[in-house]
């Protein structure tokens, strides 16, 4: 469907083209008046100097014209030539009523579907996910979920780091604990057990333990280095026992992202990259991209125009061991290889930036990705706490995913009880999805690259900027939708019929916004733009709400006519949340 600007902007396009000017200068854009009027037209004072008049004449003239428009239902010139426009009420409704009838809100799916890799939650296997880790994931899911509403055929890979030294120190811990077991022999060949030899538990106290000693214990140290070097040179045991590290954190880890609302199509991570690692370096040498430099195999990528230095790419250290540049380029000439993709998006820390530069330029540079091929870097802030520091615990650990959540959700308990009186089990799964709603949109609500504050009174709020406000607003519209359906005489095939008071218009104009944020949104690949949408709509809903008595209306037809405009406001603020990586409770 077109976006409802698009119908305004032709009508003054046509308009200044009758009165005798260039159509270009019809462009239309909300109003940043709306006290004054809905959109407004500056084209009279862009023409004045090509036709040599005052801005004022020609807004006069094109004003003239659109007094016929079936779109627009009042147009003003105002000094010095400023075009304000008033949408026709019953155009508005008309609109409404198509999109509702339309499966995606009247958003036009794209007419060439790519194929979009987003490489996002990156979680490192062995160590616990923390609230790092959280943003990757919440920003990326709600980017791979707009990409797939827009019809694109987006890939979600989670890129688990699972290739490193965590490895070799869980490997080195073990085998102090347990050497009983066979797979510490450099010949182990026997069959792979179901059974791993260790819990998620102990895993989760294996890591940090063993990441202390060697932090004291050199010799320590150099052993996990070595059983690192071993398990990346195939060591079949170290194998083995990497296998059911992965196994047994995987499981936990998809229970972890589970319980986010987060879901991944690949389970890829940097060890399926490794395979690959030897014929590039082979290929970069061959093709004279990588020279050696101190020992090291670099490739150059900075350029004149550079500002600031950019150091070249790491492919190899001097002990020969592959570095994180030189995973991330064997994963995309994997990516390439299986899925041919138009656009990778990485949604990672900003403060890996310059390794992505990095990255991006040298894949460019040896050819290892398609010309075509659109690298994205989405660069995320850091979460706070209310001290202005990196999020912590009370006692300054660092904070645990699954911590987080239960913190909040026992918040939003305490004020669903305190509230009302619901059964235990309605009060703790309302309290679950009203939380996770909480998380997502106090972090999505910012601008992704920037740093925030995680502040949990203010993101449990049920007023304000908040998820749980949005949540109260759909819950509230699903009641009134509930209590109509079961009144006498109410019917189930409803119309919008033009709007009559000033909120309601109001609220279509906003509804009818839903395709114009959702084009932007993905442009950009800014999922706050989506927040800031649905919170404009929400308050704009609950203004009509508190002006309007909607189960009390005499008129059928009028009754009619705002539970078809209740029942798109609630399609589009659903549609967005599901964008965003939550849904609305029945009641709260
Ligand atoms: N595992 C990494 C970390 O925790 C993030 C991975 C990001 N993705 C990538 N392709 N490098 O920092």
């Amino acid at each position: 469907m077109k976006k409802i600007f698009e119908f305004i902007q032709e009508e003054l396009e046509n308009a200044f083209e009758a009165a005798g000017y260039d159509r270009g200068l019809g462009k239309v854009t909300l109003s940043n008046r709306p006290d004054l009027c809905e959109y407004q037209c500056n084209g009279a004072m862009a023409g004045a100097k090509t036709y040599r008049k005052a801005p004022i004449m020609i807004a006069n003239d094109v004003v003239e014209k659109l007094q016929e428009s079936t779109c627009i239902q009042e147009a003003e010139a105002v000094a010095p030539g400023f075009i304000n426009l008033k949408l026709d009420r019953e155009f508005l409704a008309g609109y409404l009523n198509q999109m509702s009838e339309d499966a995606h809100l009247g958003f036009e799916t794209a007419k060439e579907p790519k194929t979009i890799i987003v490489d996002y939650g990156g979680a490192n296997v062995a160590k616990p996910l923390h609230v790092g880790h959280l943003r990757s994931a919440i920003i990326g899911e709600s980017i791979k979920r707009i990409g797939k509403f827009a019809g694109h055929h987006v890939i979600g890979d989670v890129h688990l780091g699972d290739w490193g030294y965590q490895m070799g120190l869980v490997i080195t811990e073990l085998k102090k604990r347990k050497p009983e077991l066979p797979y510490f022999d450099e010949n182990f060949a026997g069959e792979y057990p179901e059974e791993a030899p260790f819990t998620i538990g102990e895993l989760e106290e294996i890591y940090p333990t063993a990441s202390a000693y060697a932090k004291e214990h050199e010799d320590y140290k150099e052993e996990a280095l070595q059983a690192t070097f071993l398990l990346q040179n195939g060591h079949r045991g170290y194998r083995a026992v990497w296998k059911h590290i992965m196994n047994v954190s995987v499981t936990d880890l998809k229970k972890n992202y589970g319980n986010l609302n987060v879901d991944f199509d690949l389970w890829k991570g940097e060890a399926d990259a490794q395979e690959y690692i030897p014929d590039m370096v082979e290929y970069m040498k061959k093709e004279g991209y990588a020279h050696i430099d101190n020992g090291a195999l670099v490739v150059d990528v900075k350029e004149e125009t550079d500002t600031k230095e950019i150091p070249p790419c790491m492919i190899l250290k001097s002990d020969g061991a592959a570095l994180y540049d030189t995973t991330d380029l064997a994963t995309l000439i994997e990516r390439e290889k299986l899925y041919q993709p138009d656009e990778v998006i990485y949604v990672v820390d900003k403060r890996q930036e310059l390794h992505f530069v990095q990255v991006f330029r040298c894949a460019r540079k040896t050819k290892i990705v398609n010309e075509k091929t659109d690298l994205q870097f989405v660069g995320f802030g850091t979460m706070n706490g209310k001290d202005g520091k990196p999020f912590k615990t009370r006692d300054g650990g660092v904070m645990r995913l699954e911590n987080l959540i239960r913190e909040i959700n026992e918040e939003m308990y305490k004020k669903i009880t305190d509230n009302r009186t619901v059964s235990e089990e309605e009060a703790r799964k309302t309290a679950q999805i009203v939380g996770l709603s909480a998380i997502k949109y106090g972090d999505l609500s910012n601008q992704a690259s920037k740093d925030y504050v995680f502040d949990v009174d203010r993101f449990t709020s049920f007023e304000g900027n908040t998820g749980p406000y949005i949540l109260y607003t759909i819950v509230r519209i699903k009641s009134i939708l509930a209590r109509y359906a079961e009144m006498e005489g109410s019917k189930t095939d409803v119309k919008l019929l033009s709007a009559c008071s000033d909120s309601e218009k109001a609220l279509m104009l906003e509804a009818a916004k839903f395709n114009s944020v959702i084009e932007n949104t993905l442009e950009e690949l800014a999922p706050h733009k989506i927040c800031a949408y649905i919170y404009d709509l929400a308050n704009t809903f609950n203004r009509f709400y508190h002006e309007t008595k909607i189960l009390a209306e005499e008129d059928n037809e009028r009754q009619a006519s705002f539970i078809a405009l209740l029942t798109v406001t609630k399609k589009v603020l659903e549609t967005c949340i599901d964008l965003l990586g939550f849904e609305a409770p029945e009641r709260m």
